[in-house]
């Protein structure tokens, strides 16, 4: 199971990684656009690549195959550590069974049903993101959509890792692991929650009060 971080944040990339547990980071036009990125797109995400050297998702805008493609292309030059986030749709599956065939390895993005990512695995992605929590918003369980694409792709021994997405609270990636996704990708937010127990905050607290005590005594 590994971890990425789910921003377009340099600075929150650059204190998780300090922590040691992410190895990659996925980012969407939505999260580009939360984190104020201006202008020069292409020096940000090679920032956020020198920083994580791991899989850097990147998201096409493109709505046409030929588009995409070609987007996908030039983005692929930036770092090798660039992966191509494409929508899961007949124009994205297109692209993806062009791009993977030139070894340029898709993040196959907004999925939500095993059909879309058993589609995805097939036309070549290197990874499927299914989003758990806006299936959870809709009145589905998120996680179980993830169980069924990892059973799946577990029993046809299936290349295509899956990433479970959309993730909104520390339990979530408890789920994720427990319904055998490969990654699961979370916002830093969740990732400070996951450090955090009041019992370790207290048990600190105590530690360094029991040892001023014991100062001075020896
Ligand atoms: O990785 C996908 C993620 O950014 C979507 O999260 O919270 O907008 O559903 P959310």
């Amino acid at each position: 199971m590994q971890l990425f971080l789910d921003t377009a944040d340099i600075k929150q990339v650059r204190d998780a990684v300090k922590l040691g547990v992410i190895s990659g980071v996925t980012t969407n036009p939505s999260l580009v656009s939360k984190a104020g990125w201006s202008g020069d797109y292409k020096s940000a995400v090679q920032e956020i690549c020198s920083l994580v050297k791991g899989p850097v998702s990147v998201e096409v805008l493109s709505a046409e195959a030929g588009g995409m493609i070609e987007e996908a292309r030039s983005i692929a030059t930036w770092s090798p550590y660039v992966n191509i986030k494409i929508p899961v749709c007949a124009a994205g599956l297109e692209a993806t069974a062009v791009l993977s065939k030139e070894k340029i390895k898709v993040n196959l993005t907004l999925c939500f049903t095993p059909n879309q990512a058993l589609l995805g695995a097939l036309a070549g992605a290197s990874y499927v993101s299914a989003f758990v929590g806006r299936l959870d918003d809709a009145g589905q369980d998120g996680m179980e959509v993830v169980a069924q694409i990892a059973d799946c792709f577990e029993r046809y021994k299936l290349p295509t890792q899956v990433i479970a997405a959309s993730i909104r609270h520390p339990m979530h990636c408890v789920t994720a692991v427990q319904a055998g996704a490969h990654i699961a990708t979370v916002p830093h937010s969740v990732l400070m929650q996951m450090i955090n127990h009041p019992l370790t905050t207290v048990g600190i607290a105590r530690f360094l009060e029991d040892a001023q005590k014991t100062k001075g005594k020896g």
